[in-house]
């Protein structure tokens, strides 16, 4: 048997194992994993993209508003699509207050818990 044959079934092997591992990576999360949005006078807002993604599950909760790309947020500002403090008050605030509401775990509703000034 030649060197090359023996190594069949260690390529076998790898790639089963990298197609198992592929649904759990792919759950790891997509963009940024954790980021600083920009948030006027009031300072920046410590975002956990990852962790949010886990929550909501639905993407466009958030990108219905913005595209999936860095510096989306204000960019669509920019052009006017998007109102400023529009995605705080409703996409942010508006699921933590309902959670708030429901008695759920939910995140910061105000002012200084996500802003740093
Ligand atoms: C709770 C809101 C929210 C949810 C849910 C969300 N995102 Fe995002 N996402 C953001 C914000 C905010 C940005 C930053 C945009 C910017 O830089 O202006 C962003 C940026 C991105 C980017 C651009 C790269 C980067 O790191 O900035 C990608 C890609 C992305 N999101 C993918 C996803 C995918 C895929 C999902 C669903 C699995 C998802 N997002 C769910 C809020 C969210
Ligand atoms: C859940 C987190 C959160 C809370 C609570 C919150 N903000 Fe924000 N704020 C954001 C995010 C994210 C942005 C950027 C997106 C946007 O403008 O909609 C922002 C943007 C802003 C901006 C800049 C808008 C611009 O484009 O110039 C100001 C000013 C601001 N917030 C003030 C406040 C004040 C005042 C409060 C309390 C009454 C508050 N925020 C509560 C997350 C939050
Ligand atoms: C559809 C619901 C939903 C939306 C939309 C949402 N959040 Fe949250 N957020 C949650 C929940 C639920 C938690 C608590 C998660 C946990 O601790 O397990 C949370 C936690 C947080 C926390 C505290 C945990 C941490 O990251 O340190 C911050 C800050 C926060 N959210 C900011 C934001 C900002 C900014 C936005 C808008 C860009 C946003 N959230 C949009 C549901 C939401």
């Amino acid at each position: 048997m030649s060197k090359k044959m023996s190594l069949k079934p260690f390529i076998c092997i790898t790639i089963g194992v990298g197609m198992l591992l592929l649904p759990v990576l792919g759950t790891a999360g997509e963009g940024r994993a954790k980021m600083s949005l920009y948030g006027g006078k009031s300072g920046e807002v410590d975002f956990n993209h990852h962790l949010h993604q886990a929550v909501v599950e639905d993407c466009s909760v958030c990108h219905k508003d913005f595209p999936q790309e860095k510096g989306a947020l204000e960019a669509t500002k920019k052009i006017g699509q998007l109102k400023k403090k529009q995605v705080m008050n409703d996409t942010c605030l508006k699921c933590h207050r309902a959670k708030k509401k429901a008695g759920e775990k939910t995140g910061p509703v105000s002012c200084k818990q996500c802003h740093k000034k």
